[in-house]
């Protein structure tokens, strides 16, 4: 029996890999490579296959039968929101498209377990700061509306054939469980400011007027070390007799701003930072923050890493990617 990682090439799927592996679980992973690399899979088998494309169902089946899958993480998909406002058509053809053509290999071949990579962005901007799964979910872009279709998908499949599922919604992963996993693209707050630190520019805030402590905006934090353990803590639930729900938000349920992290990362690094404040950015909202409750009480997950480690081990990923010679 094996459990099939789609996107287990990337920076979150490579730490959901490794945790797999480590636990003893034979893994074999489907990446189309488009933005991860094969060299972070490890021994594990990777086979090259884009979950949008026409061969996709036939090619995930066979994958299926051939490694003798009993359970899927899917996690692959397109995650950049900027990039979805401006193709929302190609980006609900990859992650709504690619999650329809897994769901029909996962039918035709009868796989029974499903552990989805959603997102807090399925939250839009809400009234709270701190967001229970009974938020009512209103996405503000195509990314967030293509993750939140994705978990609608899996209620439909659960409804039709049985397929047990859970639905992960990440907050703000960040860190490194090993210094060759660091997150290798600047698309999020920590990785950005280093890669503006790399070329010699100071840290941009967008916007210090925000409602909250220190007018910059604050967000949960997650060390994708703990992400990758959530994932393991569902599948098992997945086979655990009695009711339980099928999303689970993934935070630690501890704020911190934009400041507080450039401040850390200064501390971290050694490097003196003076932020640059400039507008906000559209659609930010002032702070968001996971209840994450009910993952404690229902799969017994608790994040264990916290701002200082999620900075010290992403600036030492980053640090090591930044020294090796192919970069
Ligand atoms: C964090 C905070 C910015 C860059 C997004 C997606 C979400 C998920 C994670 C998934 C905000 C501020 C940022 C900078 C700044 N995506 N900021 N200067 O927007 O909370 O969430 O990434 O894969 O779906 O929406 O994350 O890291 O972009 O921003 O001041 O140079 O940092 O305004 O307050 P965000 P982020």
């Amino acid at each position: 029996m094996s459990v099939l990682v789609t996107g287990g090439a990337g920076y979150i799927g490579a730490h959901v890999v490794r945790l797999l592996v480590g636990s003893g679980r034979e893994v074999v992973v489907v990446d189309d490579l488009s933005t991860g690399a094969a060299d972070r899979v490890g021994d594990v088998p990777l086979l090259r296959i884009d979950l949008a494309s026409d061969e996709a169902i036939g090619d995930l089946a066979r994958a299926i039968r051939t490694h003798d899958v009993d359970a899927v993480v899917h996690i692959a998909a397109k995650k950049q929101v900027g990039e979805s406002m401006q193709r929302p058509a190609w980006y609900y053809r990859q992650n709504v498209g690619g999650m329809a053509n897994l769901l029909e290999a996962v039918q035709e071949t009868g796989v029974e377990r499903l552990v989805f990579s959603s997102s807090a962005a399925v939250y839009g901007v809400p009234d709270a700061t701190v967001v229970d799964e009974s938020v009512e979910p209103a996405p503000i872009n195509p990314y967030g509306a293509t993750k939140l279709v994705g978990e609608w998908m899996l209620a439909d499949a659960g409804r039709a054939t049985g397929l047990r599922h859970t639905s992960l919604r990440y907050f703000n992963v960040a860190g490194a469980g090993w210094p060759e996993l660091g997150d290798p693209e600047a698309l999020n707050l920590v990785t950005i400011v280093f890669d503006r630190m790399a070329r010699g520019l100071r840290p941009l805030v967008y916007g210090d007027t925000h409602a909250t402590a220190d007018g910059t905006g604050v967000r949960d934090y997650v060390h994708v070390l703990d992400l990758a353990d959530a994932h393991l803590a569902a599948l098992d639930q997945l086979d655990a007799p009695g009711r339980r729900h099928a999303v689970y938000n993934v935070g630690t349920g501890i704020g911190a701003s934009v400041l507080d992290v450039i401040r850390r990362i200064s501390e971290v690094s050694g490097v003196p930072l003076e932020p640059e404040v400039i507008a906000a950015r559209a659609g930010d909202p002032a702070e968001l923050v996971a209840d994450a409750s009910r993952i404690a009480d229902d799969l017994g997950w608790r994040a264990r890493h916290g701002l200082d480690e999620i900075i010290a081990s992403a600036w030492a990923a980053d640090r090591a990617r930044r020294s090796r010679p192919h970069d």
